[in-house]
């Protein structure tokens, strides 16, 4: 839920599909990639793996498993933006692979990754895959660091690609993650889901997090006025900013707890863990809607842990 759109977009809650959804979002997230690496660029480092506002991060929470079980698996991480969990998963020993549907938040992860671990060259457009380096498409191929240990952190691949279409052969990753890469976003969760499943090997984990549906009943305010239920949570209707045209420039989409366990069912997961974080003392950082005074009340992020069997 954002406002970076300017005076002319207009928020409303509407009806609005796959294709729009999609559309709508690669626009918003190249317009606005620059302006949100600026505001929270510092808060998500450059290669630490944030699950969320709270700061619930990788490093101790352990959702994708011990670190030590990362050096060698090969993990997609959809929704990437600037990559930085893709390079703590490098940096583990990992050979990540950071899918994204905005080219400009994928340059970014190009520009971020220009130290020690650079990549280079452009990211993969979707289907072609992995320019960066590597070709996922036969399986994941982030090149180099085959088996190795935590040390210098290996490159990871870029590929410009929407999460309802991965780019991907069957069986090709270990494991999957996203922090609110791409589930928000989508019209058809499932369909995503489903080619999570499928690029997974048996026995994968797939690990997401979302805006804690609850949150969908209250205004997205970070302060007092962000405490009193405003809407039905059980209003599925999306939430959109129009044009002065009435085209959709930015699309969220509402799930209820329970829809979000049915989707992951449906898709053929089994659902381990649904993680709620509490905002922890330290944080005191807002991000929006996210607060510290809101954090401690009431839920901001949902973490569903899910494995292929
Ligand atoms: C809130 S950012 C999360 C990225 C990163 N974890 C972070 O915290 O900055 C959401 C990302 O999801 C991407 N995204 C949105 N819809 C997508 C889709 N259908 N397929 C792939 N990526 C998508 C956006 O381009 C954006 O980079």
């Amino acid at each position: 839920m954002n406002q970076e759109d300017g005076p002319e977009a207009t928020a409303t809650r509407r009806a609005t599909g796959e294709a729009e959804s999609s559309r709508a979002n690669r626009g918003w997230w190249d317009r606005n990639a620059d302006e949100y690496q600026d505001e929270h660029g510092a808060f998500l480092g450059d290669d630490r793996f944030v699950w969320g506002p709270e700061g619930l991060d990788e490093a101790e929470a352990a959702l994708l498993g011990p670190a030590a079980g990362l050096r060698g698996r090969d993990v997609l991480e959809i929704g990437a933006g600037a990559a930085q969990c893709s390079r703590w998963l490098a940096a583990q020993g990992a050979r990540p692979v950071a899918l994204d549907l905005s080219h400009r938040q994928l340059r970014h992860a190009l520009r971020s990754a220009s130290g020690a671990n650079g990549a280079g060259g452009e990211p993969g457009a979707g289907g072609t895959a992995g320019g960066a380096s590597g070709s996922p498409g036969t399986g994941p191929a982030a090149g180099g660091t085959s088996g190795a240990g935590p040390g210098p952190a290996g490159p990871v691949a870029l590929v410009q690609a929407d999460a309802g279409a991965l780019p991907f052969a069957d069986g090709s990753f270990d494991l999957a993650c996203s922090a609110y890469g791409a589930i928000p976003f989508v019209a058809d969760p499932v369909r995503v889901m489903r080619e999570v499943r499928r690029v997974l090997r048996a026995g994968g984990r797939w690990v997401f997090s979302v805006t804690h549906p609850l949150r969908w009943a209250f205004p997205d305010e970070p302060g007092p006025e962000g405490l009193s239920v405003a809407a039905s949570y059980f209003d599925r209707t999306p939430y959109v900013e129009e044009d002065e045209r009435g085209n959709a420039v930015y699309v969220e989409h509402h799930r209820t707890a329970g829809d979000r366990v049915r989707d992951v069912v449906a898709a053929g997961f089994r659902l381990v863990d649904l993680v709620e974080p509490e905002w922890p003392d330290w944080n005191t950082q807002e991000w929006g809607g996210w607060s510290p005074l809101r954090g401690r009340l009431i839920p901001g992020t949902a973490i569903f842990v899910c494995t292929r069997d």
